[in-house]
């Protein structure tokens, strides 16, 4: 099995997980114990159409805050206190980088599902593994590659190329992967807006054995 490891695009036909750790992708695997589907927009106003059309909660962040008339962020805290069957959520990165991607199956990891989405990945994968590291705005996310390695880390019987292995090998001491995320330009932007719950939130680790699969459109959980 050939696991890449690869930022902002999606180049796999197989598989690829989506990594957005601070915190889209936290926040959709911790919606899914609640919601049945989540549906990712892009765009703020058709979040609100499909909200209404759907009875839906709606959530969503512009540079980390809450949008104004939103019921909530894209806070994985805040999101576990709403109950209802879909929930719409805009982001900057996370959801603009799964309406790009066209691989036959999609999953979404970050540290809070990390043993299982690699594990639901092996059983689905032919012959390649492609984790995607949603970082901000096109550039690198130190959160986004170590979250990478450590779903790696469970994939290391593959053939992993030369930056899938550098992110398995950064990730192996968990101390200074917490140290790393927690002083990371993401999370110093969230700790300035009185999201510092959330960094610590989203460095759990395997907490959830939910594995979503995102399909037209659509985010669920992978049975
Ligand atoms: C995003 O999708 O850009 C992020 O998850 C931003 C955030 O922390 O809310």
């Amino acid at each position: 099995m050939k696991i890449s490891l690869s930022l902002d695009k999606s180049y796999s036909k197989d598989l690829s997980i989506m990594i957005d750790a601070l915190r889209a992708s936290s926040t959709i695997i911790t919606a899914l114990q609640k919601f049945k589907t989540v549906i990712p927009v892009r765009d703020i106003d058709k979040a609100k159409i499909l909200a209404e059309k759907h009875k839906a909660v709606l959530a969503g962040e512009r540079g980390g805050a809450k949008i104004k008339g939103f019921d909530t962020g894209n806070s994985p805290i805040d999101v576990k206190n709403f109950q209802e069957d879909v929930l719409v959520l805009t982001t900057t990165n996370g959801t603009r980088i799964l309406e790009n991607m066209s691989s036959n199956n999609i999953l979404i990891g970050s540290f809070l599902n990390s043993q299982n989405v690699a594990s639901k990945a092996l059983e689905l994968a032919e012959n390649h593994i492609e984790v995607v590291m949603a970082g901000v705005n096109g550039n690198f996310a130190i959160e986004d590659f170590l979250s990478a390695g450590e779903i790696i880390s469970y994939l290391k019987d593959g053939k992993l190329d030369e930056t899938a292995l550098a992110a398995m090998m950064a990730s192996s001491n968990r101390v200074e992967v917490d140290n790393a995320v927690l002083n990371s330009n993401s999370a110093s932007g969230l700790q300035a807006l009185g999201l510092g719950g959330d960094v610590e939130f989203c460095l759990k680790r395997n907490i959830y054995n939910t594995v979503p699969i995102y399909k037209d459109g659509i985010i669920k959980i992978l049975k």
